[in-house]
């Protein structure tokens, strides 16, 4: 078959072949550009164009297609430009002019984004249910670990003690949301371009409610220019994509730095660490240290695919060929390192006792500023005084807990009937409000989104 036989008389050149051709990358869509080609050629035989037996005839043969592509059976021709022609010149092989009939009133502009729309639906669906498993993981880890003293930084300078569950239920609620981003950006994928042709609508009397219903889509698409020019699905998915990575990033970083003996908090497993070719007592963190780069390519995805559209005068332009391996690469990306952080963090140590040897009793100055506030002290007050002793201690080489009653007494005569007690677990205790790291609240944190995994499951 010769797609531009009678207008375009000469074989493209090689180079152009080379950049125009698209079928090592769309050939991914074979499954999909075989239930587009099925539900079209049953709306053809409705409206006339196949008889029943023709319309018979071709579901077989579309079928044997799909099961020689599955079992690895058939060689693409040189000639094959696309997975669309591909698929036609198989058909049209089998089955002669039945075949050529196949492109009735169809465009490969409504085809591909048909193919597109599907594939996207399958694998946002397919992100939803890793994400589930991934916020699954860190629901249980957190709940081992609802009580484990962390050092909370803020600028990754101390701050004030929280939990390690409290530290990990954050990425969870990150996730939540990219999870509800997912599931909204399929409500806008959920509608079918097949039938929009290719740019005018389709010049048969088809009904795009059927074929759209018989693809598995809620409604057909609205316009058909807008079916066949946009690519805002393919962004928004790319950009569900790159939030998921950018959040899995900074978290593989301060993993990163807690791996680091110095802090030593967490220690992952041998399946998920490399060693050095030269330095034999190396451990790196190599799989965290991918994640943390992978976001790079989500980003440069969202980039390309953006970039893509604009200014490209409507309607299709073969600028929207390059879609293709930006989001192909984003989904790919994102499903792998999803996989790859949640597995690595099931199986990851964490040393609460290395956690609870890096707090600083500094750390617990809030309290003690809250302590006065309780006793009357305007907060900026107390704050200013709580700075003043922590400075002086410090110009001691000392720390809070370091104080004796004489200077406690000193500085702060309010406590002098009521001694006042700081400690770390009290710190925790305190923040009992939602949302914050008392382990009360912790464990409401992950019950709440425990119950909502289980409302939200994605089969
Ligand atoms: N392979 C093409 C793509 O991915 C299919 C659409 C071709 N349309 C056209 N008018 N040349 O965009």
């Amino acid at each position: 078959m010769t797609l531009y036989k009678g207008r375009i008389d000469a074989a493209p050149n090689e180079l152009m072949d080379a950049m125009n051709k698209s079928l090592p990358v769309d050939i991914r869509f074979f499954p999909y550009d075989i239930n587009t080609n099925r539900v079209w050629a049953r709306e053809l035989q409705r409206i006339g164009v196949f008889s029943q037996t023709e319309l018979d005839n071709i579901l077989i043969a579309l079928d044997e297609i799909l099961a020689r592509y599955n079992a690895g059976e058939f060689t693409p021709l040189p000639s094959d430009e696309d997975i669309h022609t591909l698929t036609e010149r198989l058909l049209t092989e089998s089955l002669g002019n039945t075949g050529a009939r196949i492109h009735t009133g169809r465009s490969r502009n409504d085809q591909v984004a048909c193919d597109l729309y599907q594939y996207l639906m399958d694998n946002l669906k397919m992100l939803k249910s890793h994400l589930h498993q991934l916020i699954s993981v860190l629901c249980s880890v957190a709940t081992a670990h609802a009580n484990t003293l962390l050092a909370g930084t803020t600028h990754l300078q101390p701050a004030q003690p929280i939990t390690l569950g409290h530290f990990l239920m954050s990425l969870a609620f990150a996730l939540q949301r990219d999870f509800q981003r997912a599931d909204d950006a399929q409500k806008r994928v959920d509608r079918c371009p097949l039938g929009a042709g290719a740019i005018a609508g389709c010049g048969f009397a088809v009904d795009r409610k059927k074929i759209a219903t018989e693809l598995g889509f809620s409604n057909p698409t609205d316009n058909s220019i807008d079916s066949i020019s946009d690519r805002d699905v393919a962004q928004e998915t790319a950009f569900v994509c790159a939030t998921i990575l950018t959040h899995l990033s900074r978290y593989a970083e301060q993993f990163i730095i807690w791996s680091n003996p110095a802090f030593g908090y967490v220690k992952w497993d041998a399946q998920w660490s490399t060693g050095s070719s030269m330095m034999p007592q190396k451990r790196n963190p190599d799989a965290m240290e991918l994640v943390r780069a992978k976001a790079a390519r989500g980003l440069g995805n969202v980039t390309t695919l953006l970039c893509l559209t604009k200014g490209v005068p409507l309607s299709y332009a073969k600028d929207l060929q390059e879609d293709k391996e930006a989001v192909f690469d984003a989904i790919d990306t994102a499903l792998l390192t999803i996989q790859v952080f949640s597995q690595a963090l099931n199986s990851a140590t964490f040393i609460p006792a290395r956690m609870k040897a890096v707090l600083t009793s500094d750390m617990l100055a809030t309290d003690l500023a809250d302590a006065l506030v309780e006793k009357g002290v305007p907060f900026r007050k107390a704050h200013e005084r709580t700075a003043q002793f922590v400075t002086f201690l410090e110009d001691n080489h000392r720390d809070l807990l370091s104080a004796t009653q004489t200077e406690m007494d000193t500085y702060f005569p309010e406590f002098k009937d009521t001694p006042l007690h700081l400690s770390y677990e009290g710190s925790l205790q305190r923040r009992r409000a939602i949302g914050g790291t008392a382990p009360v609240s912790v464990n409401a944190q992950i019950e709440s989104l425990s119950s909502w995994l289980t409302s939200n499951s994605v089969c």
